[in-house]
């Protein structure tokens, strides 16, 4: 189904994970992408997206300006120029009790987590703004990946900080989708619950108890895959949500309602 035939995106986040699911979504969908991702290289899953020229690869870190700004440009220049949208997946975790937790760590998770969302959200909006709206009205759709943890806790996790980074891209969410209504670009996030990748594996690796809570803490009973979190992405970048802005979209096998914990 090509329901983003023809469409430009930059994704953050895009070497690996979440982010690179949301490329592989959107380019089976019939887009392309240009992912800003710190990571020199991208997962060698990514290779054949790439020679078929729909995934344009530029290493930047998100959090330093000087940096950011020319890897964004050329991402755009590297689509031809349109901007149909941004997914804003780049994110560090930090699973840690509140009183260990130092400067430098804490500075380094907003930088990233905050300043990074708020600065690509920036740069895109200003790209969008120069575009022409479709038959809905709309110029762009910004999405960004928040957490459940914005919003309720996690068992098995201590996410003072992180969960805190989080809140501010569900917030964040709310007011640009009301300040940029006016202007036709649609903004929007994703709370995922517990998902399949090295933010959460590389955790199991130290504290292997938490493999639990992956499973048994959402109602569903199963941790989420990349694919799940993609899906809803689809959607949100779709005309089927040309009326839907501003809002946070959890998909985290039903732990909005409570756990499926029973002890
Ligand atoms: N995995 C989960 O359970 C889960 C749950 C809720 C939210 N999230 C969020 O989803 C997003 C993707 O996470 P993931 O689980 O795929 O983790 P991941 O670590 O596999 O992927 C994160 C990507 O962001 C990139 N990145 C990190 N810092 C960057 C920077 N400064 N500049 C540019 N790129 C940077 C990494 O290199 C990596 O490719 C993150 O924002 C994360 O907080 C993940």
């Amino acid at each position: 189904m090509d329901i983003l035939k023809g469409k430009s995106y930059v994704v953050t986040g895009g070497a690996r994970g979440i982010g690179l699911a949301c490329c592989q979504a959107i380019i089976a969908a019939g887009g392309q992408v240009a992912v800003l991702d710190i990571l020199s290289e991208p997962d060698s899953s990514a290779a054949a997206l790439q020679e078929a020229s729909k995934y344009h690869y530029f290493s930047c870190d998100i959090a330093q300006q000087q940096s950011l700004e020319p890897a964004f440009h050329n991402a755009v220049i590297a689509l031809g120029g349109q901007l149909d949208g941004c997914v804003l997946a780049a994110g560090i975790g930090l699973d840690k009790p509140f009183v260990d937790i130092s400067w430098a760590e804490f500075d380094r998770l907003m930088r990233v987590n905050q300043s990074g969302i708020f600065f690509v959200a920036q740069l895109a909006t200003r790209a969008m703004l120069l575009q022409d709206v479709d038959k809905h009205g709309i110029r762009g759709s910004i999405v960004s990946i928040a957490s459940r943890s914005a919003s309720g806790t996690c068992p098995g996790h201590l996410l003072s900080a992180y969960g805190g980074s989080k809140g501010f891209v569900k917030s964040f969410t709310l007011q640009l989708g009301h300040e940029l209504a006016g202007k036709g670009i649609r903004v929007n996030c994703i709370s995922p619950g517990y998902i399949e990748t090295e933010l959460n594996l590389s955790l199991a690796r130290i504290r292997p108890e938490v493999q639990y809570f992956f499973t048994e803490a959402p109602p569903l009973k199963r941790i989420g895959q990349t694919s799940d979190v993609a899906g809803g992405l689809i959607y949100l970048l779709s005309d089927a949500a040309s009326y839907v802005t501003a809002i946070d979209l959890p998909i985290d096998g039903g732990m909005t309602a409570g756990t499926g914990l029973t002890k």
